[in-house]
């Protein structure tokens, strides 16, 4: 397919910032916790509404200086909004692939961004060119296809989940990106390279489980809406999946997990 259909449907829709807003670097990007000290230059390349952002801008404090980045007009306007007057923090509408700046950066991080782009490499192979020799690159990522509920959910969740996948494969996104990495990172050029687990699992009577086990609900009422328009899914089984789903996760669903992967290298000096 197309590059303006891998852009179209990497496109938020409205109502995900919801989602992002609950995200902290402490729970949902911990793997940049040992990588942070003061007076870093950080890229945050897909930052959405910058909830992360703003936690890695106050780990790099006094002296730092942090930069979000996002093809998102909605979510930066958000980020620019709630975070504004924060020191050594600022956001940007921008396109990681076209992003240009004078002083490179000594961490670039993107978080579940790479699964929305059809072509890793070259988007690793820019990030590489924005930082400073010595510099590290970090990605957090998925692999869709590892996903583990317990019990299996509804069959309409699960056909849905999978009408997803296709619909993302038929763009051109890697589904199992996160397991693919390393490789990417060796064929970019970078060294040192590191992989860390970083899975997110979500257990019944834990106060998170509506919300993080309810994240396909909120996928099939946001992004569902683009599977129906093209074609994937129709609207009574978005409809029946978001139903169902919902009272699995309140009900019988024990725990769910996604697969995450966290995979740094550094720029050879
Ligand atoms: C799933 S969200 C992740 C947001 C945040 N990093 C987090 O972990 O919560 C992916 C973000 O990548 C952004 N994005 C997609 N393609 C991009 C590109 N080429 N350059 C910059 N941002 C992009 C999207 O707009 C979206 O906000």
């Amino acid at each position: 397919m197309s590059d303006s259909v891998a852009t179209s449907r990497a496109r938020m829709p409205e109502g995900t910032n919801t989602v992002l807003d609950r995200r902290t670097v402490e729970t949902d990007n911990s793997n940049l916790l040992p990588l942070l000290r003061p007076g870093l230059r950080v890229l945050d390349a897909g930052c959405g509404t910058g909830a992360i952002t703003a936690g890695i801008a106050e780990r790099v404090a006094p002296g730092g200086n942090v930069t979000g980045i996002d093809t998102g007009e909605f979510l930066i306007a958000q980020a620019q909004q709630q975070f504004a007057g924060a020191p050594g923090l600022q956001f940007e509408v921008a396109d990681i692939h076209t992003f240009a700046t004078a002083e490179k950066f000594d961490l670039i991080t993107s978080a579940r961004v790479l699964q929305w782009l059809p072509d890793p490499l070259q988007t690793l192979r820019c990030m590489r060119a924005l930082l400073r020799p010595g510099g590290i690159v970090s990605i957090l990522d998925y692999n869709h296809e590892k996903i583990s509920w317990a019990p299996a959910p509804p069959a309409s969740m699960r056909r849905f989940y999978d009408a997803f996948l296709q619909w993302r494969k038929d763009a051109g996104f890697d589904n199992g990106i996160a397991d693919r990495l390393v490789h990417l990172f060796r064929e970019a050029g970078f060294t040192q390279i590191s992989t860390q687990s970083c899975h997110e699992i979500s257990l019944a009577g834990s106060p998170e489980f509506n919300a993080t086990a309810g994240i396909w609900t909120k996928v099939a009422a946001s992004r569902g809406v683009q599977l129906v328009n093209d074609g994937y899914v129709t609207e009574a089984e978005r409809l029946a999946a978001m139903e169902d789903y919902g009272q699995w996760v309140a009900g019988t669903g024990k725990s769910m997990q996604l697969y995450l992967l966290a995979v740094s290298g550094r720029n050879p000096e």
